[in-house]
């Protein structure tokens, strides 16, 4: 399986597709892919003939040096892990200065609340790196749809909101968020964890399930305290926020309202890896 380097490149091969009648999925990834990557690249495959998978380490996202130097690499696995796939996925893999050019920066941008609340709260600047990288790489992969996990799903409300304000002319398509077994949502991140940690990880999950089964007879802050209570007695992970927000504007709950829809949301440390997961409550 071919790797492409240089947005040139890249747009040479897309265009041609383009050009033979074909429609071209994209699914943005930092690499190190896991099965999770895999749930939303055959869903891009079911829907075109063939789905770029953009893999870049996205410097001005992290608000956190040691977690940008600490986050796992692994191109020669990522291609392997890719393979079975055949040549319908188109692999991107540009350097810093090939997206960014020499100005390795954010573009800051008014996501309204959707930026003030949960991620966007506690990584400043996390979101303007995200959308920045995305208006780029949009523009250089220029797909008919692009691919997010409900797995950061605030991420994908700010993706919808980023696409209005570029005035960007592709589809956006939320997936569901793909687990393990015993319930922890896969992520790159997992494979920083030490076994025993991997073992007490799950825990997350299971606080979201027990929120859920609550959800219509308890308020808010009954299930708030319901669930810092469970963290504050499960040693080996600290909770940094739980979270009910209305699913449109991620506006933290305070009366349930008629026909909205509502999803909790946990981040939490396992030692110095932060993991975060969440679930649609009605
Ligand atoms: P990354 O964490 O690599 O995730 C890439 C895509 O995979 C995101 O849309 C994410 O939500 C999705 N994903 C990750 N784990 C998932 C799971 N368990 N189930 C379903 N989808 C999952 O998110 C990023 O990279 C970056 O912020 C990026 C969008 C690429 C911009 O740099």
């Amino acid at each position: 399986m071919s790797i492409i380097f240089t947005k040139i490149e890249l747009k040479n091969l897309v265009s041609k597709k383009k050009q033979e009648g074909n429609t071209v999925g994209f699914v943005p990834t930092m690499g190190a892919l896991h099965e999770g990557h895999a749930s939303l690249i055959s869903l891009a495959l079911e829907k075109h003939p063939y789905v770029v998978v953009s893999i870049f380490v996205n410097p001005t996202q992290f608000n956190n040096a040691q977690d940008l130097e600490k986050y796992p690499r692994a191109l020669e696995k990522d291609a392997q892990f890719l393979s079975n796939f055949k040549d319908r996925v188109i692999i991107y893999a540009p350097s810093p200065q090939e997206v960014y050019g020499t100005n390795i920066s954010s573009t800051s941008y008014n996501f309204g609340n959707l930026e003030n609340v949960m991620e966007g709260e506690h990584r400043p600047g996390h979101f303007d790196g995200v959308g920045t990288v995305l208006n780029l790489l949009f523009r250089q992969v220029l797909p008919d749809e692009a691919f997010f996990g409900e797995k950061d799903f605030q991420q994908l409300q700010i993706v919808r909101k980023l696409v209005q304000l570029e005035k960007l002319s592709l589809k956006i398509t939320g997936c569901p968020i793909h687990r393990q077994e015993n319930g922890l949502a896969m992520s790159s991140r997992n494979a920083r964890l030490t076994e025993k940690q991997l073992a007490i990880a799950p825990f997350i999950y299971k606080s979201l399930q027990i929120a859920k089964k609550h959800f219509e007879t308890k308020s808010a802050l009954q299930l708030k305290k319901i669930v810092t209570t469970a963290f504050a007695n499960e040693e080996g992970l600290e909770l940094e926020y739980f979270e009910i927000a209305n699913i449109k504007n991620l506006s933290p709950l305070s009366r349930k309202r008629k026909n909205q829809k509502y999803r909790a949301f946990i981040a939490a440390y396992a030692g110095e890896i932060r993991l975060i997961d969440n679930i649609a409550l009605n």
